[in-house]
């Protein structure tokens, strides 16, 4: 059958609520045109983000009240090791509240001024756990990422040139080599098996240990089987295995895929890290068999985890981005190509080209969707990364929106619905004007800037 359906049955649903243009236009003068001061609530199809929004499934409830609370040795946290271990067969699961969680313990070990910390693309949570202990947070992405046309199959590749170049010249500062995968920050871009042991070979050539930050591992894995020679007639959980059997530790979200609301961990091989990873846990997380979560939450993600390698789930889940991709593309909305695992990237800056970067048009379209179809997305572009310490702003490489898809809650309808509305937004773009920034804070602007619209 050539129609991919949602491949699940809805028995609890949650009301959209409906609004309308003209109340859309009063909130977002009220949230001074910062879709973050949003109650959500407000939003028809809330697209800000993949994490911790997914809808867990029968089975997931039913784990979570076998939930046991215990502070010491909870069956739930063998239960949750073992799911883990079944697919990423590291020595030492350390459970913490979210992945930044597990990043901020890895790296108070591990960083420190003077290090650097190489990856594809860090998330910028690691990044940011990186710096804050001194250390430089170094990307080394192939080329072709940085081109929206380019139609690498594997844009998250790390570049193993610059990579055996930096271990050369400043191996003595490299602690451990990291890989995102997929790639979010690059636009949801996978990497692939070759390039995971290409990247494992080189730093382990180098005395370097591998951690991967898993937190789209099983739609990196799919992507595996559709487009690596060699990899198509493969299971999916036997890529996953292979993709972690050649790392030394990884650290995840489970807000991703593992279909968690809450959750993340750091796994290790090495005992005397894990030991002080350990340590950390305890004075900021908790004892190492809860580490920040209920009983319950580590239940869920057990079972999330079982779930998310369904193959037939990966396909409908990559499907969904891609059909919305292609519809995008039709209507000559520019996007980021291919399109990634959890997200379409739309290129705000070709799409509105008479609002220049320092009038944010990520910022613009993202306002407009919102205005037009109460669709709530994210810029990722000049007001996310414009504005630098010093206070100075600069353009940012790309002005995007990013339209992530939450796990197994949007029908077709919905995604039929958000083509609709970029339809009617492409005919009256010429009409969409940029913003100013009326009030922002030091770091981290995107979150609290309030806006004024120029037109
Ligand atoms: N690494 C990657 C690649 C991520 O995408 C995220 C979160 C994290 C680490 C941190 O995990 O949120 O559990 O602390 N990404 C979310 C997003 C927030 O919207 O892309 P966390």
């Amino acid at each position: 059958m050539k129609t991919i359906i949602e491949p699940f049955r809805i028995k609890t649903v949650e009301p959209i609520r409906m609004t309308t243009v003209a109340e859309r236009r009063e909130l977002l003068q009220r949230v001074g045109w910062n879709l973050f001061g949003l109650h959500s609530d407000d939003v028809m199809i809330d697209l800000l983000t993949d994490s911790g929004t997914s809808a867990m499934s029968a089975e997931q409830w039913a784990a979570v009240m076998r939930g046991d609370e215990s502070y010491a040795g909870s069956p739930s946290f063998y239960r949750f090791e073992s799911a883990v271990r079944e697919l990423m067969p590291f020595r030492h699961v350390i459970p913490t509240h979210q992945g930044r969680a597990a990043e901020a313990i890895l790296f108070s070990i591990v960083g420190g001024p003077g290090k650097i910390v190489p990856s594809n693309t860090h998330f910028d949570t690691t990044r940011g756990n990186i710096e804050a202990t001194g250390a430089t947070a170094l990307d080394l992405v192939i080329a072709e990422a940085h081109d929206p046309d380019n139609l690498h199959p594997f844009k998250g590749n790390l570049d193993l040139e610059r990579l055996e170049a930096l271990l050369k010249e400043r191996g003595g500062a490299v602690p451990l080599v990291m890989l995102t995968i997929t790639n979010n920050a690059g636009g949801g871009q996978p990497v692939s098996l070759a390039n995971v042991r290409a990247v494992a070979e080189l730093a382990h050539r180098y005395g370097k240990p591998l951690i991967i930050d898993a937190c789209r591992f099983a739609e990196n894995a799919y992507f595996i089987k559709c487009r690596e020679p060699g990899q198509g007639e493969r299971r999916v959980v036997e890529i996953v295995r292979d993709l972690f059997a050649v790392a030394d530790g990884m650290t995840m979200s489970a807000k991703k895929d593992a279909f968690a609301n809450i959750g993340g961990w750091l796994a290790l091989n090495d005992d005397a890290l894990a030991a002080a990873a350990r340590n950390r846990l305890i004075l900021t997380e908790g004892f190492p068999t809860y580490g920040g979560l209920a009983g319950r939450d580590l239940d869920a993600i057990a079972i999330g985890l079982h779930e998310i390698v369904d193959e037939q789930y990966l396909r409908y889940r990559l499907r969904t981005n891609e059909y919305i991709g292609e519809r995008l593309i039709a209507l000559g909305v520019p996007i980021v190509r291919p399109v990634g695992g959890h997200a379409v990237f739309v290129d705000a800056r070709r799409f509105l080209p008479h609002v220049p970067p320092r009038q944010y048009p990520g910022q613009a379209l993202a306002v407009a969707l919102y205005e037009q179809g109460g669709i709530r997305s994210c810029e990722i572009g000049t007001v996310m990364f414009g504005l630098r310490p010093d206070g100075t702003e600069v353009e940012a490489p790309m002005d995007l929106v990013r339209l992530a898809m939450p796990r197994r809650v949007y029908t077709q309808s919905h995604a039929d619905y958000i083509v609709e509305v970029f339809a009617e937004l492409r005919e009256r773009r010429d009409a969409l004007a940029g913003y100013r920034i009326a009030w922002q804070p030091q770091r981290l602007r995107h979150f609290t800037a309030r806006f004024e619209p120029l037109a």
